[in-house]
């Protein structure tokens, strides 16, 4: 029998029993890997759902603060805050962005005081502040403006910092953010701030429900975000955007979205060896959960697939809406 073929070897042996597989099964999804994006809205006692995400609601802070409660005692670590701004708040500058009284600070408070050893992660881009919804500042011809940005950027991610998130995380995709944020943050004292770059984050289709959410989609128009986020046709570059941003000072990278770039997810995580997250977008959520809503799919097994494919792929921890139901069928077993 020549070593190595059949029926010296047969695969199928260590398929045999629920037993055997989970001996040889070599990714684990746990609760421990998920982070919960989160909408916030003003007022009291809301729960809003998002249209074109069925199942995930907009919270004001006080939902938001049992939410989270829950959310810490299924296993997750984390959760990501995003805002869904009054209009009239929202400017050509975007400078609700760094008012400290402005939503993402009163929920970073409330939720340390709420769940102290929950981390807080909070976005630092412009979009859910701008009147035209773009991640920077405009010029006169349109353009999104780079250095212009950058200093406004420093201010949201100081303002952040001071409310007590434990992680900001640039996902504006201009050049050079990452550095001068990094400055900011060590001249003001706050050393043990990280940073969470979305380093690699593409012009992709997938996070028009998001803009739905956060309510940036109607200013946004019929903009497009390319000339900043990157073209999902490349793949080289998105190394060179994630070494830059270890060099200017990430302390973790992030791949967006998760499904459509698990090549590029596990080529960053390889041949960079740094922490490395994912983030599974509202337009992935949004298929996944239309397909099990009209039967095409078979809900938990659908969404627990696809999240172990983005953690086989090299993802430490994957930010995703289906981050507290998952959590639950894996505690309660659902999914073997
Ligand atoms: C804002 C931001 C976006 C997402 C996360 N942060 C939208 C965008 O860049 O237009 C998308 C998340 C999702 O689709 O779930 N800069």
């Amino acid at each position: 029998m020549l070593p190595g073929s059949f029926p010296g070897t047969r695969l199928r042996r260590l398929r045999r029993t629920p037993g055997l597989r989970t001996l040889v099964r070599e990714t684990i999804l746990v609760p421990e890997d998920l982070i919960q994006p989160a909408f916030v809205v003003a007022g009291e006692g809301r729960r809003e759902e998002v249209a074109r995400m069925p199942g995930v609601v907009r919270m004001s802070l006080d939902v938001l603060a049992e939410e989270a409660r829950e959310w810490r005692r299924l296993g997750i670590p984390a959760v990501a805050l995003f805002p869904a701004v009054d209009p009239a708040r929202k400017s050509e500058d975007g400078r609700e962005a760094w008012n400290p009284e402005g939503l993402v600070p009163c929920a970073l408070r409330a939720l340390r005081r709420a769940v102290p050893d929950l981390v807080l992660i909070a976005d630092v881009a412009l979009d859910p502040y701008t009147s035209h919804g773009h991640d920077g500042l405009l010029g006169a011809d349109g353009t999104v403006l780079n250095d212009e940005t950058l200093e406004i950027l420093v201010r949201q991610g100081l303002c952040l910092a001071d409310a007590g998130a434990d992680v900001v995380a640039p996902s504006d995709m201009m050049d050079g953010r990452v550095g001068v944020l990094r400055h900011a943050l060590e001249a003001a004292g706050h050393t043990q701030t990280v940073i969470l770059s979305y380093a690699v984050k593409y012009a992709s289709a997938f996070y028009g429900p998001f803009r739905d959410a956060v309510g940036s989609a109607q200013a946004l128009g019929r903009g497009d975000k390319s000339t900043y986020q990157m073209d999902p046709a490349n793949a080289e570059e998105a190394l060179r955007e994630a070494r830059l941003d270890i060099q200017e000072g990430a302390d973790i990278l992030m791949v967006k979205p998760a499904g459509p770039c698990l090549d590029v997810l596990a080529r960053v995580r390889r041949e960079l060896g740094w922490p490395t997250f994912a983030y599974q977008v509202s337009g992935e959520y949004a298929l996944l959960e239309q397909g099990i809503r009209s039967g095409l799919l078979e809900g938990p097994r659908a969404v627990i697939e696809s999240l172990v494919a983005i953690r086989r792929a090299g993802a430490d921890a994957i930010l995703t809406y289906y981050a507290a139901r998952a959590a639950r069928w894996l505690r309660e077993g659902t999914i073997s």
